[in-house]
């Protein structure tokens, strides 16, 4: 197949081009900055993202490219709505206009997290904050401009090897504080790139459209996820329990998150798909990277 890949110079974006390439697909990597091997396009462009699918006539599109910062998003909800909404809607209208399929990557900020049970894909979406609204507008948009030919994948908690991403973030500030203060008071799942990304090709080499959950297994607060990555250095650096208020006083963060954010994959299982591997086995997988 040939595979357009939106935010490809992104953590999930990265492991998802080497992921289709190593499957035999032919894959075109797509960014916001011109770098060698890339289109470059900024998916807030409708002119330009309709002239480029056309272009390049893509039998599916990745879509990953998104305004990814939370606190931002906040502070600047138009310039979120503009690529997490627009962008998504530009690249449905070109999906249509071309006949191509459409994957958009989605989040567990979409819920509210008031649930005590992982959510499933056939939950209520409520989401408390600029992101999360600018991802469930995309999502709606890409539904309704392309049902027939669009899948949804909501993940959680991602990291990866190329980003800036929690495990890396907590190993360094492990590795010079003398104790790592870190909110306990928010359940979710972590999910690592590579899993996520032989799932997402699972899902274009296997369509069918609809709203798939795609996460780690398990569930951990932000502070078990931490203590799982400062035992794995080898460090006996303290992480200490905080509440997100405390967080969001002492960093200065205006976004309220949901307490409870896990994805049950329903519809992988019920597809008979592969789901993706628990957190803390994902997590050593990462390490051992
Ligand atoms: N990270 C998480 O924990 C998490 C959790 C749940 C869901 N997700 C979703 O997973 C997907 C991938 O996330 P990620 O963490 O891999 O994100 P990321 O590393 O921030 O990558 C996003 C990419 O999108 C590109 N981009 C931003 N605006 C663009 C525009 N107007 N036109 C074209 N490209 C643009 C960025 O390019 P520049 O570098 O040039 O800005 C970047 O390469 C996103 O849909 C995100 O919402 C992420």
């Amino acid at each position: 197949m040939k595979l357009l890949v939106t935010g490809a110079a992104g953590m999930l974006g990265t492991d998802l081009c080497d992921e289709l390439t190593r499957r035999g697909h032919i894959v075109i990597p797509a960014g916001r900055e011109t770098r060698p091997g890339f289109v470059t396009l900024d998916i807030s462009d409708t002119a330009a993202t309709l002239a480029a699918v056309r272009e390049i006539a893509p039998d599916a599109i990745a879509h990953c490219a998104a305004w990814t910062d939370v606190d931002g998003a906040e502070r600047d909800p138009e310039s979120a709505y503009r690529v997490n909404a627009l962008g998504s809607w530009n690249l449905a209208h070109a999906a249509h206009d071309t006949g191509a399929w459409l994957l958009g990557v989605s989040t567990d900020f979409v819920f509210d997290g008031t649930k005590q049970t992982p959510y499933h894909e056939f939950d209520p979406v409520h989401p408390l904050g600029a992101y999360g609204a600018s991802k469930q507008a995309g999502e709606r948009l890409i539904r309704e401009t392309l049902p027939a030919r669009s899948m949804i994948v909501r993940t959680s908690w991602l990291f990866g090897k190329h980003g800036k991403s929690f495990p890396q973030t907590i190993a360094r500030l492990a590795a010079k504080l003398p104790e790592v203060p870190v909110v306990s008071d928010q359940i979710g799942t972590p999910t690592h790139t590579l899993d996520l990304a032989h799932v997402i090709a699972d899902l274009l080499e296997s369509p069918l459209p609809g709203t798939y959950h795609a996460s780690g297994a398990g569930q951990c607060s932000w502070h078990e996820f931490a203590q799982a990555i400062v035992e794995a250095h080898g460090l006996s650096t303290p992480v200490v329990p905080i509440t997100a208020r405390e967080y969001a006083d002492r960093f200065g963060s205006p976004t309220v998150r949901p307490a409870y954010s896990v994805l049950d994959n329903l519809a992988l299982r019920l597809r008979g798909m592969d789901t993706l591997p628990h957190w803390r086995d994902a997590l050593k997988a990462f390490l051992a990277r």
